[in-house]
């Protein structure tokens, strides 16, 4: 068992310290004997010792099912689980943490929760959604699935050439809508999206907000009160946490109207032939056996981060971008396009770039001979991707075990793409 360490930049006075950052990621000596310049933590990040030896502990001294047991063990097992949904609560802000952080499977199964519990309570056919056209597909296609089954109208807030929402046109499309349902920061364009002036002109419209916040409470100090939202999705995986885990807040009494998404054991009070009586928050939305160690874990990167201390690590984001813009600009010029906006203020640490007429996927394959990881493909972003005028985009993604080194690499491997591609 490994003893918990204070995290690699506890000390640091204005920045993060990616040395000992590193150093606490097995991950980056393991990989062999060229450097790892990890730039895809956008798709999923690396996770720390202090999850890991978290996890580990759990499953080597406490592990027993949660809520079912009379017997220590479990009991113990569900104090811990508890006390991580409390954690993960207060790492976002959430009022009520006890009642209302559901954990889920991902951040998809989160806002598959949502569309659903709202068209089975809160939506009636003709009634309208509002999305943006940026959004992934999983804040996407589980809409369209409800317009399928229910008949429902979605509306479509547009964004500019530099990836910025449209928001002359928001009063209008929030007029008369049930919910609008858009992402924090655009996993495509980076973009930070005004979610707090948008949640104060939806509820002037009487419109309930939902966030996706898979690609921003990983990087940027999360507050859903200060934000104004009602619902909020995210993702472990993203956060240094395990996979296997997602995270749905919402304020209790907006829990309270949704019905059940899944149905199972420990989601209900009483189960009769004829009907059943689900169980009182946040148990209702967690049928079967959940995320338990994932829970606890989660709960442990929610920790390092902290210690960390969020703005750090934006601040540490935002000096990334704007080395990376200047560098590309230096070395590549026009030959590099890299998608929405310029400004480093306004964006996550998230790069989709296009080189030359090089096919993204080319770029990608190339790049990982030289040790750099980025992804390359639509970005379960399709729509997005006819708006840029792209099928494909190879993005780098950055995150608190990054530095300049990562940046230089990857500049490097793009050098080399020119005698492949010519
Ligand atoms: N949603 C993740 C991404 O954008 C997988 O890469």
């Amino acid at each position: 068992m490994e003893t918990m360490t204070t995290p690699g930049a506890a000390e640091a006075a204005d920045t993060l310290d990616v040395a000992r950052i590193r150093a606490d990621f097995p991950i980056f000596d393991r990989h062999g004997d060229k450097p790892l310049h990890y730039l895809d933590s956008a798709a999923s990040a690396q996770r720390p010792i202090q999850v890991l030896a978290v996890m580990d502990e759990y499953y080597e001294t406490t592990h027993a099912n949660v809520h079912r047991g009379v017997y220590g063990l479990a009991e113990r097992a569900t104090a811990q689980y508890e006390d991580a949904r409390v954690a993960i609560g207060r790492f976002v802000g959430a009022p009520d943490p006890t009642h209302e952080i559901i954990f889920t499977k991902n951040a998809t199964e989160s806002l598959n929760l949502v569309a659903n519990s709202f068209a089975r309570g809160l939506l009636s056919p003709g009634d309208k959604v509002v999305l943006t056209k940026m959004e992934h597909h999983a804040n996407l296609v589980p809409w369209l699935m409800v317009k399928e089954q229910l008949g429902i109208e979605i509306e479509y807030i547009d964004h500019n050439p530099d990836g910025y929402l449209e928001l002359d046109e928001l009063d209008a499309k929030l007029d008369g809508a049930k919910l609008i349902s858009l992402t924090l920061c655009s996993n495509v364009l980076g973009t930070l999206n005004p979610v707090k002036e948008i949640a104060e002109r939806a509820h002037a419209a009487g419109v309930l907000v939902a966030a996706d916040g898979a690609q921003y409470v990983p990087h940027i100090a999360t507050d859903v009160q200060d934000l104004g939202i009602d619902l909020l999705a995210f993702t472990g995986h993203k956060m240094l946490g395990p996979t296997g885990i997602g995270v749905l807040w919402a304020k209790a009494e907006l829990l309270e109207r949704m019905p059940p998404f899944l149905g199972g054991g420990e989601m209900i009070l009483d189960v009769r032939l004829d009907g059943y009586t689900p169980n009182e928050l946040p148990h209702k939305f967690e049928a079967g056996t959940p995320p338990i160690a994932e829970a606890i874990g989660l709960a442990a990167a929610a920790k390092y981060l902290s210690a960390l201390g969020m703005d750090r690590v934006r601040a540490h984001e935002i000096a990334l971008t704007e080395y990376s813009f200047k560098r590309f600009e230096e070395v590549f010029g026009h030959d590099m396009v890299v998608h929405g906006p310029k400004n480093p203020l306004d964006r996550g640490g998230v790069l989709s770039f296009a080189y030359r007429n090089v096919h993204p996927h080319d770029v990608s394959q190339v790049l990982d001979q030289f040790g750099v990881c980025v992804r390359a493909g639509h970005h379960c972003a399709k729509p997005l991707m006819r708006t840029l005028g792209v099928a494909a985009t190879a993005r780098a993604s950055l995150y608190i075990y990054n530095d300049e080194s990562d940046v230089e690499g990857l500049i490097e491997a793009i050098v080399a793409t020119k005698s492949f591609f010519g």
